[in-house]
Parts: C-alpha cells; structure tokens; sequence
C-alpha cells in the first residue's frame, strides 16, 4: 500500500551530542526541541511483492545504492522487525537544505518511519513511531511531535522516545534560520558527537543535563522567552565547547557564523532582545519575538554578506497526507 507522510524539521535548544548505543541511538541525554512549520519532508512509501528491487528516489532523482545506503540499512532493519521482506520504492522531496546543520534527517526519518508503517497497516502508537525514527537519526525520534518536545534519554530502546511538551504554545518565539553556507558538512553528526565525548567538559556537561531540560520546561510553563532563550545559548554553546575541547579539536563555526554570534551579542546590548543556536554546521539560528523581528533581520542583512533567512515558528507533528 503506498502511503505519505509529511515531518517538519525540529531545532533543539537542549542539544543531544552522544550516544549511548550506537546502533539503537539512545542518547547519553536528554534533549528538548521546537518543531519548525518551514522546513519540512514528504515521503510516499511503497511495498510491494511484485517490486524487483529497493528504490530511493530523493527530490525527483533515483539514488545510487551508494547513496540509498543509509535509508535501506533503516528500512531492512524495520522490516527485520516486524517480519517482512518484500521491495520497496521510498520517494522523498525535502523542504530543508540537506547537511547544513538544519538537521534534515529529522524529517526524515521521522516521514519515513511514519509512512513505513502506514503502508505495512501497523498501527502504531506515536511513541513507537518516536523509537522507530530514533533508529534512523536521533533528532528524528522529536519530529513526531509539534511545538516544543522533549526526548526523555531512557535507559533502553523501549525507554527512548519522545513525548509532547506543549503541541501548540501559546507563545511569542520566533526562529530566523540563517543559511550562512549550505555546503555538505564535513563532519557528520554521529562522527562529531564521538570526538566531543573525548572533551574534559563532556562529562561535567551530561551531569547538568536533568537540570537544564527541568529549567527549560519550566521557562516554557512559565512563558519565558528570556529564559529559553539563555538556557537554548548555552545548551548550544556547551556542544560547541566540548568540539573545540576535543582530544582531536574541530568546529563546525565558519567566519560567518563567528559574525552572526557577535551580531546577536551586539543586539542584545543594545537592548533587542535575541539568541542563537548553531548545530553541527556553520548556520546560525536565531530565537526571538515578533517585536523585534524585523529590526534583526534588517540587522543581519546588513552585517552578513549572501545570507539567506528563513522565518520558522512552530511546526505540526508528523501526519499521513
Ligand atoms: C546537533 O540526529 O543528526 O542537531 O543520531 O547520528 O543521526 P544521528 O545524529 P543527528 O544529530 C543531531 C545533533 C544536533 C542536536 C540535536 O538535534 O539535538
């Protein structure tokens, strides 16, 4: 049976960066997202047993199996699962720059987990939906979700899911997507979040983990945005550090996203009140409220050259169109 679904992208602003089973991805911690309603992924699933072989088709253009790698990997290990072994045709249009740190494969494999078991007719909870998307990409396991969520770490992959914090916040939270560099990352996700586990900040970072996703979900009953704001900087900024504090040192920062932070910097002192968050990849997102949007834009457009901005909010959990 063919079935779609559509996943938006999510941003965490309580990072996840390690894992304690790679294979699973469970995560050493928890992390807290915001899914965004610009950027997102829409994924038809076929199975079939007339098919004669596996198919990913990604924006209109079949994959080589070099580049298919990755989602037939997932799909054989779902198949494994649940006991089916027949073909399959996954066609896939994205809605977000891939590999730029806008983390695409949240989206993605949250669509392909939903429309996956869509098309077998298992009818799935969400929060088997989140574990089935974990087991793609970490970040997927919040995109099932809407507005702010959180990926409560587990010890297991039964205990590792995402659960909804507040679908539809009642709040002023703007994000600008700044599209510094949308070239292919050179350090992939999984390859960075080892190297940052060799930091002398890894540690005494996890251990601050319960307290901050406590504070942040507090700020977000509270309606806080000075608060998430500040706890999302530094959730991000103690990523960045134990990168650049690694046994084998390395960022994801270019010179212009260095700009972007000083320009955030800059506004705040003179009272425009924003922040920022940076993934792995040189872009820069900044947090803010609908009041001082279009100062800030006009702001980094004069101070960053090239730049692309995209206007996100919050976006919907995942669903079958
Ligand atoms: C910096 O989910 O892309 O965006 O689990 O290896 O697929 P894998 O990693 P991925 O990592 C996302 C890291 C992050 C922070 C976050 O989204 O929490």
């Amino acid at each position: 049976m063919k079935k779609t679904a559509r996943a938006h992208t999510n941003i965490a602003l309580i990072k996840y960066w390690g894992k304690a089973n790679s294979a699973l991805k469970t995560p050493l911690m928890s992390s807290l997202s915001m899914t965004l309603d610009a950027f997102y992924t829409d994924t038809t699933f076929n199975h079939d047993s007339s098919l004669i072989e596996d198919t990913f088709i990604l924006n209109g253009k079949k994959q080589t199996p070099e580049a298919s790698k990755r989602v037939f990997n997932y799909i054989h290990l779902l198949q494994d699962r649940f006991g089916f072994n027949d073909h399959f045709t996954i066609e896939s249009t994205n809605h977000v720059p891939t590999s730029a740190g806008l983390a695409s494969s949240a989206s993605a494999f949250s669509a392909l987990a939903t429309s996956f078991a869509a098309s077998y007719d298992l009818d799935l909870s969400k929060k088997e939906l989140s574990r089935l998307a974990r087991l793609g990409s970490g970040s997927a396991t919040r995109s099932i979700y809407g507005g702010f969520v959180e990926w409560q770490k587990g010890n297991d992959d039964a205990s590792s899911y995402a659960i909804p914090i507040d679908e539809h916040p009642d709040l002023d939270l703007s994000l600008l997507a700044l599209e510094v560099d949308t070239k292919q990352k050179k350090i992939s996700s999984t390859e960075g979040m080892k190297l940052a586990q060799t930091s002398p900040f890894y540690e005494p970072w996890i251990k601050r983990n319960k307290q901050e996703i406590a504070e942040i979900k507090q700020a977000i009953s509270d309606k806080d945005f000075t608060k998430i704001g500040e706890l999302s900087e530094l959730s991000a900024n103690e990523m960045h550090a134990c990168n650049l504090t690694a046994k084998e040192p390395f960022t994801y920062f270019e010179p212009e996203t260095i700009k972007a932070i000083k320009l955030v910097e800059d506004l705040r002192k003179k009272g425009i009140e924003c922040y920022y968050t940076i993934d792995a990849g040189p872009n820069v997102k900044i947090l803010c409220t609908l009041r001082n949007r279009k100062e800030i834009i006009s702001a980094v457009q004069k101070t960053l050259s090239n730049v692309k901005i995209v206007v996100a909010s919050f976006g919907p959990g995942v669903t079958l169109l």
